[in-house]
């Protein structure tokens, strides 16, 4: 298992990959995540998961600021469950020149949760898609915990027609 912390290194790498998986998490590595690398591992050649606590997704500093950072911890789950790559991106890796403000998603993003949390979904699909643009990956995997988002994510690749596709994983909770 690589872990790369360079978003230069990573490129060239990710270059030469055919048949590469892609889990995006936050950290704080669960089960259900393990479920998503699973998956992965099943349906392509190779695994990246990344880790990036994605600051503008959060409606709140104060749970910005709280949310657990254990990365010692989550490699160690990653390197025993068959991952080959994990990418450690900086904030200015990732968002060289701020958010993208003019993101476009569905209106969906609107209803549930999005209407306790604006932008809340703009925001991940902004840093999604950044991740796919470094990676390049063929399959991207979301859990269907999470529908809201997968059902979003879903549509912006589709209609941004990204050769990604967009792979649901059934719920897993820790008990
Ligand atoms: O589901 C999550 O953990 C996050 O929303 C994601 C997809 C990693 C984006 O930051």
């Amino acid at each position: 298992m690589k872990i790369i912390f360079s978003k230069k290194k990573l490129i060239k790498i990710m270059q030469k990959e055919k048949n590469l998986g892609f889990v995006p998490t936050m950290g704080a590595i669960h089960k259900g995540h393990i479920s998503l690398i699973k998956k992965s591992n099943e349906e392509c050649a190779k695994t990246i998961v990344s880790i990036f606590v994605n600051k503008q997704q959060f409606n709140k500093k104060r749970d910005y600021e709280k949310y657990p950072r254990i990365l010692r911890k989550d490699i160690f789950i990653l390197k025993n469950n068959k991952v080959d790559y994990i990418y450690i991106p900086t904030i200015k890796q990732i968002y060289p020149y701020g958010y993208n403000k003019k993101i476009v998603i569905s209106s969906f993003s609107k209803k549930l949760c999005g209407i306790h949390r604006p932008r809340h979904f703009e925001a991940i699909a902004d840093v999604v898609e950044r991740f796919t643009n470094i990676i390049n990956p063929n399959k991207i995997f979301f859990g269907e915990k999470d529908m809201q988002q997968l059902l979003i994510m879903k549509d912006f690749f589709k209609k941004m027609k990204y050769k990604t596709k967009v792979i649901g994983c059934k719920t897993i909770r820790e008990n």
